[in-house]
């Protein structure tokens, strides 16, 4: 059974090393995370897969890894200083601060011309509040979400050593787009692939990874003649989409959204989206633009940009003249690829039924708790939330003990976790579900944080230990990712290992000893055979290449 909210996912990730909250130690800092051990290792095996295929496995790709603080003109030419904002309003009841371009069109079904006329509707009381319905709007004004920082020691007191975090490594690719071509001899169509942290101030951060203030995006700058545009960027496109999918993102879950008119920058010609059926819905994982000649254009020398010192063009053999190339833009977030992979790998499964007076007793809990629910004050519970987790309580009591793993999956429910009786539900499903469920990580061998797990049967036979750290020392040799664990039986260490995605396990038994095999126990089939210890590292790189 896939994750059903978000919360299994955070829950896991926080418990198994995957994310934890920033500087947790101080109370934490909104919607910031540090990537722990596992964690880590799944994030740069995404930024890995992603490099080689777009740049080791082409021959129209370079890479670059510009510097994070730039020149304040590349934010002035490329428009985000003016433009890099969102119109916000504050409704003076319920103290929220809603988007009020988002007010707008979905009150009013059509775009806003402008702010001027965003805030003749919110003068008019034409607009409500999107949460308590109040039409008490303050006028909406523009929040950049640029970060400001001063280069320099001193603290002028004016702008002059002004900086910003960039709020996108795209400028970084377009301002080198002359030093790539020259240095490398480029010829269109070429492009530039870059990962690197991004800072936005979101005014809404939240779905643990999905948007924060501090990410790191994986984008490419696809440079082409003008009117090879369309084709290049449907096979980008189609290229990116693949992607995902070879690396065993389900393409039931993995969706292409063409942006509608009012939605495209307006350097945009057109701009898909691929959406990832995350937990709280679809939502966006990589936008994937045609922003034409805008960028190049854009920061070129010209009357209106006296401020560059050269012109970003190609100059084109066949037409024997200076033009200024297209730019096909797949731009991805390296933290939403790594939490999409997390859900989608996700599954939880019942192995084992429980005794039969276990599931009757967990079933009267499951059944009190929903009738508990129902008589909640609805004031304090909003009855959409009382109906989903009423809907749900019932559904999994009438399943039981078929429905147990979506019981625990339920545990982390935030709501659920208001109302008392639910702590004797958990306690109780968590001890069930402990013993005869399990947890899996169905990641793809090559962006599994372990590859391979080393056990001897025993901790305390010398010679199987030897044995097992020394296989685990030649598979480190051979460039993978392995660990030895010695510290519980080896049943319950395989289901460690699944629940962090690790393919294989092998144990070292005392047959290990005579006939110099182990056990490889594979994490999808659970199947296990016997292999030449010689003939392991060779196995199992061919089956993570
Ligand atoms: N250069 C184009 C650009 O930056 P974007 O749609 O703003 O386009 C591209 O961002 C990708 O970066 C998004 O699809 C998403 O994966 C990631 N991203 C953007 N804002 C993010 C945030 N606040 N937190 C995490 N990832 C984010």
């Amino acid at each position: 059974m896939p994750a059903t909210s978000l919360e299994q996912i955070v829950s896991l990730a926080k418990r198994r090393g995957f994310v934890f909250p920033s500087s947790a130690i101080y109370g934490g800092l909104g919607s910031t995370w540090d990537y722990g051990p596992l964690g880590v290792e799944l994030k740069n095996n995404v930024k890995r897969a992603w490099w080689r295929s777009v740049v080791h496995e082409r021959d129209d790709m370079e890479g670059l890894d510009a510097a994070i603080l730039m020149n304040r003109l590349v934010w002035k030419y490329s428009g985000h200083e003016a433009t890099f904002s969102d119109p916000m309003t504050d409704c003076r009841n319920c103290k929220s601060r809603p988007r009020a371009d988002h007010v707008f069109v979905a009150q009013k079904g059509r775009d806003p011309k402008g702010i001027d006329e965003i805030n003749a509707a919110i003068a008019a009381k034409e607009l409500k509040c999107p949460k308590c319905g109040s039409t008490d709007l303050t006028p909406a004004r523009p929040f950049n979400l640029m970060f400001k920082t001063t280069v320099g020691a001193v603290e002028t007191g004016d702008d002059s050593g002004l900086a910003y975090l960039r709020p996108e490594t795209a400028q970084g690719m377009f301002v080198n787009f002359g030093n790539v071509l020259d240095t490398m001899r480029r010829k269109l169509p070429f492009g530039i692939a870059q990962i690197g942290k991004a800072f936005r101030n979101e005014i809404t951060p939240g779905n643990f990874t999905f948007r924060t203030r501090e990410f790191e995006q994986m984008e490419i700058e696809y440079f082409v003649r003008p009117g090879e545009d369309e084709a290049a960027h449907q096979a980008w496109i189609d290229a990116r989409t693949q992607w995902y999918v070879d690396l065993g993102m389900r393409r039931e879950n993995l969706r292409q959204r063409e942006q509608e008119k009012h939605e495209l920058a307006h350097y945009a010609k057109r701009c898909v989206d691929l959406e990832y059926r995350f937990p709280m819905g679809w939502s966006e994982l990589e936008g994937i633009a045609n922003r034409t000649d805008f960028d190049l254009k854009a920061h070129s020398r010209s009357p209106q940009n006296p401020d560059a010192v050269g012109e970003l063009t190609y100059f084109d053999q066949e037409q024997k003249k200076h033009i200024v190339p297209y730019v096909i833009e797949p731009s991805a977030g390296a933290d939403r690829a790594t939490l999409a992979f997390l859900c989608d790998a996700y599954d939880e499964s019942l192995v084992k039924e429980p005794p039969a007076e276990e599931t009757t007793k967990l079933r009267e809990l499951v059944e009190s708790f929903a009738k508990s629910v129902g008589k909640r004050d609805p004031k304090q519970m909003e009855p959409a939330t009382k109906e989903r987790l009423v809907a749900a309580a019932e559904k999994i009591a009438a399943a039981l003990p078929g429905s147990l793993p979506e019981l625990v999956a339920l545990s982390d429910d935030a709501d659920a976790n208001r109302i008392e009786v639910w702590k004797k539900v958990k306690g109780a499903a968590e001890k069930l579900g402990e013993e005869h469920t399990r947890t899996v990580l169905r990641l793809n061998p090559r962006l599994s944080p372990i590859t391979v797990a080393v056990f001897p049967l025993k901790k305390n036979e010398p010679r199987l230990v030897e044995m097992a750290r020394g296989i685990k020392k030649e598979l480190q040799s051979a460039g993978l990712r392995a660990v030895y664990d010695d510290t519980g039986a080896i049943g319950k260490l395989y289901r460690r290992q699944d629940e962090v995605g690790t393919p294989f396990c092998i144990t070292v038994d005392f047959q290990s000893l005579e006939d110099k095999t182990v056990t490889v126990r594979d994490r999808d089939t659970m199947g296990q055979e016997r292999v030449g210890i010689g003939e392991v590292p060779a196995a199992l790189r061919a089956k993570t290449a």
